[in-house]
């Protein structure tokens, strides 16, 4: 049940009734405070101001309209005219009823369904995974997860780069390997050393950069044997990948690649259509857009570089030829590109040229989600104590092995091998949780301390959070999914638990409505905090038995829309820690 979305259609419908323009909107919120009710609507003074009508009178006229008698006991006109909206208790108590009825806690999938294409993770194939991954993959595939739980049609696109300049490099070192007839499987163990090798051999061996620029072009032509060695080698970085993925608890797989290199026999085609449309411009012997949307003050446009002097394509070309195929291969009605902030003027160029192309259809929808930068403390992009760029699976085991500690210092008397699962789980929710309970459009600090603490917005507090109301209901002895006893509402604290639980939808739908899974956590972290504050004021187990099961009952509800929600966030439970 999304209550504001249910309110926003009756008060808008009483605004229409009472004369407003029917694209007036009615602006629900939830309330700030308990004494402006659970609910507010802030669209009455827009709407009087259209009618030239004072609001007040506006307000009053829409009541005259609105009937919420079914789900409020009150509603009341407040300040210069507000509706404030105060929810029943026996409603509340209904619709959490409700909520035993499926694991889906009673949230519907959509009646529209969309195809939603997602790009995200994407990373260069040439390096190992690094922090700056972190983000792309762990709120994209939140994401993912919270648009398919809706029932929308998603399909995942991972675009590694595989295709660049730095491919002759590292085949070339390849190569060199093997007439060493050094063991080359070994050296790519580690593709942080396997590039840095390459690369001190290509910046200081002018035969072996020569060689590197001749096998992009054998590479780019198509050559045989250039391409297994090519083969050899993304398969390596992939398989590295995909074991990172696996620790993250990442749903990408090897189906969801859809590589650069996919892209290469199409670039020319692309470069052709806008050539006939008459888009584009020679310039300094490169083929270029330009488009006045892109000028500057002084009228200096960046231009969209198609191909370069010579003949070769560009990161751009290749994300034209992406659209293309999602729109018309993959018939999506959404994309959203999980791509780091810094790209956001490439995006905006690539959008606004495949509209002027049409390669889309006017309806699809666009979308760059872009992320701030994971920073270290000192201010500056993240970076390992040595100074390199930590790789993620190195920053996955120290998580693992802090989280062990922690939870080892705590239970003394708990069996090595659990203690180590705690240690996994704790470990990798603390990291992904740090980074998607944050605004994903700004910075964040990566710290081993805040995002391992068990108190405030983290992975830890709401874990033991959740293992605490799992183990009060397990305590309970009682088959409560079976109880179908009235849920009643009569402490404040209660109330006050019923109505954030029945809030949940709204959450789940801002995150894919807006690609920002930090909506979710923050709701996760009220929630228990609720659960708290009730916990605290409304015992459980000794209460009598009809307070008890009603109890019991919210408890079961908190229970059930941590693991959820926590889930849809990819993020694993514990029943105990
Ligand atoms: N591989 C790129 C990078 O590491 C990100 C690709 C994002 N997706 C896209 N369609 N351009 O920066």
């Amino acid at each position: 049940m999304n209550i504001q979305t249910l309110l926003n259609q009756r008060i808008q419908a009483a605004m229409v009734a009472a004369g407003a323009a029917e694209s007036a909107p009615a602006i629900v919120r939830q309330s700030a405070k308990v004494q402006f009710g659970d609910y507010q609507a802030n669209g009455i003074m827009g709407a009087a101001k259209a009618l030239k009508m004072k609001p007040r009178d506006f307000a009053q006229a829409t009541l005259e309209k609105l009937d919420l008698s079914d789900l409020a006991d009150k509603v009341e006109i407040a300040g210069p005219g507000f509706i404030n909206i105060f929810l029943k208790s026996d409603w509340l108590s209904q619709q959490l009823a409700q909520f035993r009825q499926d694991d889906r806690l009673d949230i519907k999938e959509v009646n529209a369904p969309e195809t939603v294409v997602v790009d995200y993770s994407s990373p260069n194939l040439a390096k190992e995974m690094h922090v700056g991954h972190l983000r792309s993959t762990v709120i994209g595939d939140a994401v993912v997860r919270t648009l398919e739980f809706l029932g929308h049609m998603v399909v995942r696109q991972n675009h590694v780069g595989d295709w660049g300049t730095q491919f002759g490099m590292l085949l070339a070192y390849m190569e060199r390997l093997r007439a060493e007839s050094t063991e080359v499987s070994m050296v790519l163990s580690d593709l942080e050393v396997f590039y840095r090798s390459a690369k001190t051999c290509f910046d200081e061996d002018e035969a072996f950069a020569a060689r590197a620029r001749e096998l992009v072009v054998s590479l780019q032509s198509g050559d045989e044997e250039c391409l297994a060695l090519w083969d050899e080698f993304i398969n390596v970085s992939l398989t590295h990948c995909e074991e990172t993925y696996q620790e993250l608890g990442v749903s990408l797989e090897r189906q969801h690649v859809m590589p650069e290199s996919a892209y290469n026999d199409d670039l020319q085609n692309v470069v052709n259509e806008l050539q006939e449309q008459g888009l584009l411009q020679e310039s300094n012997g490169a083929q270029c857009v330009f488009m006045e949307e892109f000028a500057n003050k002084e009228g200096e446009i960046t231009p969209v570089i198609v191909q370069k002097t010579g003949g070769g394509f560009l990161y751009a070309t290749t994300d034209l030829a992406a659209v293309r195929f999602r729109q018309h291969t993959l018939s999506a009605d959404r994309v959203l590109y999980f791509v780091d902030a810094r790209q956001a003027l490439h995006f905006q160029q690539i959008f606004t040229l495949s509209r002027k192309a049409g390669f889309v259809k006017e309806s699809t929808q666009l979308e760059h989600m872009p992320f701030g930068t994971v920073m270290g403390s000192d201010g500056k992009p993240f970076k390992t104590r040595s100074g390199g760029v930590a790789k993620l699976s190195e920053l996955l085991d120290e998580a693992k092995e802090r989280a062990y500690q922690l939870v080892a210092a705590k239970n003394p008397e708990m069996e090595e091998e659990e203690l180590r699962n705690i240690g996994r789980v704790v470990g990798i929710a603390s990291v992904k949780y740090a980074d998607l309970s944050k605004n994903r459009t700004s910075d964040y600090v990566f710290n081993w301390d805040t995002m391992l603490s068990f108190e405030g917005n983290t992975a830890p507090y709401l874990l033991y959070a959740y293992s605490r109301v799992a183990s009060i209901v397990k305590r309970s002895g009682m088959d409560v999914s079976a109880l179908t006893t009235d849920i009643n509402l009569l402490e404040p604290q209660e109330r006050a638990l019923a109505v954030k639980l029945c809030q949940f939808e709204e959450a789940i739908q801002q995150v894919a409505n807006d690609g920002m899974p930090h909506f979710l956590c923050a709701y996760l972290y009220d929630l228990a905090g609720t659960f708290m504050t009730f916990y605290e004021a409304c015992p459980i187990l000794n209460a009598e038995e009809e307070v008890k099961n009603s109890r019991l009952q919210l408890a079961v509800n908190t229970a059930s829309s941590m693991k959820l929600g926590l889930s849809l966030l990819g993020i694993e439970t514990l029943e105990r820690m």
